[in-house]
């Protein structure tokens, strides 16, 4: 029988970070797949620093990447530019991982040449359609137009069955970011003393990214942080900062210079995680940290209104904190002087997987031509 042709697709540093495993996994059973990457390459810098740790090359890089692009350009980049690709390739399957409008638009432009995707990542909603936006409605989109769906959790597959999906092929696997994230830390450790931190302080670290979040909430974000660091004189801050202008500008305007407070370009993966570990509390609105950080047993206070990830909140790993002021300043004031309440968030239980998540996926994929 000839080999299974999978075609990965993904474009943004998440994306890279949670497919990475399972490109790795495809290679290692190079007898049964051919294993074919596509990047649209929507993130340039913090996509190529995922590709070079891991070391993929990509058989096709769209390039699509502009300055402070919109989803109107992304969109129809991908959609055309995935066509040609689609047509030389004829893979059996297309992979795509979770929200990002590369996903929705690499899927669909798979949907119309008739070509079966897999979602990784499957079965995530707030069921808010703004909330995170545009990433609610790229997930209802993905989901109805993908024959494999790899949900993480007992959560996600429920809401799949609660959207009238076809659930034929959808399998609960744990997200592959565990895969990466324990990957990185047991062969990756990285040395972070480049980032000039206090030893003598605790670390709060913090990201902060989300489109919703533009204008005012990003404000409240910036002078949260600087209150935080007034009433506690034993922390630092340090804030890895996303190079989107929309949060960039309003970011350094802010917050550069200020006593206890380090911002910093985008950290490569294995710092960044060598980081999650060293810090005492984690601030954040991005959807990875929000499953990595409580394998590392440090609690997150989520920026946001919203969450697709209702089992971290349940399993008391994550705090929804929203985006006023003076709440992400009361949260994270609390957690910092109240060690029960620590305590309670840093042990608890990771509802996100156990590292297997890549494996599970690839075995299922080894029967898609019977
Ligand atoms: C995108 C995804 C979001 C995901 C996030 C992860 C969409 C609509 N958004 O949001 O779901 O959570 O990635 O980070 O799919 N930029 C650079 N270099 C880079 C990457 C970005 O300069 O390597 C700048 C560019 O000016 C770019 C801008 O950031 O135009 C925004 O990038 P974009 O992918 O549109 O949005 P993100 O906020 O990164
Ligand atoms: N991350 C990183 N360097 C950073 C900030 C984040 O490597 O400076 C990693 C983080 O560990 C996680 C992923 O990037 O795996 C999350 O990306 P992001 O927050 O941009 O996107 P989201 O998960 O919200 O879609």
């Amino acid at each position: 029988m000839s080999k299974i042709r999978v075609l990965t697709v993904f474009g943004t540093r998440p994306e890279a970070i949670k497919m990475a495993p399972l490109i790795k996994e495809l290679e290692k059973n190079s007898d049964i797949f051919e294993s074919i990457v596509c990047v649209t390459a929507q993130h340039r810098e913090m996509l190529d620093s995922v590709l070079n740790l891991f070391e993929i090359k990509p058989n096709y890089d769209l390039n699509i990447m502009k300055a402070n692009q919109n989803l109107w350009s992304i969109t129809s980049d991908v959609l055309l530019k995935m066509k040609e690709v689609y047509e030389e390739v004829q893979p059996d399957i297309v992979l795509v991982h979770g929200d990002t409008t590369t996903s929705m638009a690499a899927g669909l432009s798979a949907f119309y040449a008739k070509i079966p995707v897999g979602h990784v990542e499957a079965g995530l909603r707030t069921f808010d359609k703004y909330n995170p936006f545009p990433e609610e409605i790229n997930r209802v989109v993905v989901d109805s137009l993908c024959e494999y769906h790899f949900a993480p959790t007992d959560t996600s597959i429920q809401n799949l069955k609660d959207a009238q999906i076809n659930m034929k092929h959808a399998y609960k696997t744990g997200n592959t970011v565990i895969d990466a994230l324990f990957y990185i830390v047991n062969n990756k450790e990285a040395d972070i003393s480049y980032l000039g931190l206090d030893k003598t302080k605790r670390t709060v670290l913090v990201t902060a990214h989300r489109r919703e979040n533009f204008g005012e909430p990003i404000k409240n974000i910036c002078h949260s942080i600087i209150k935080l660091v007034e009433e506690n004189k034993d922390i630092q801050v340090i804030y890895p900062v996303h190079p989107n202008p929309n949060i960039k500008n309003t970011v350094y305007k802010l917050l550069d210079k200020k006593e206890r407070i380090i911002l910093t370009e985008p950290l490569d993966y294995a710092p960044f995680s060598t980081l999650m570990k060293k810090s005492y509390l984690i601030m954040t609105d991005s959807g990875g940290v929000q499953e990595e950080a409580p394998s590392l047993g440090k609690p997150v206070l989520v920026l946001r209104k919203t969450t697709e990830r209702p089992e971290a909140v349940e399993y008391g790993t994550v705090k929804l904190v929203g985006t006023e002021m003076e709440n992400i300043f009361n949260e994270a004031d609390n957690l910092l002087n109240n060690e029960i309440e620590y305590k309670k968030m840093s042990e608890a239980i990771n509802p996100y997987g156990d590292g297997t998540a890549s494996a599970q996926i690839i075995s299922i994929l080894k029967n898609i031509k019977c």
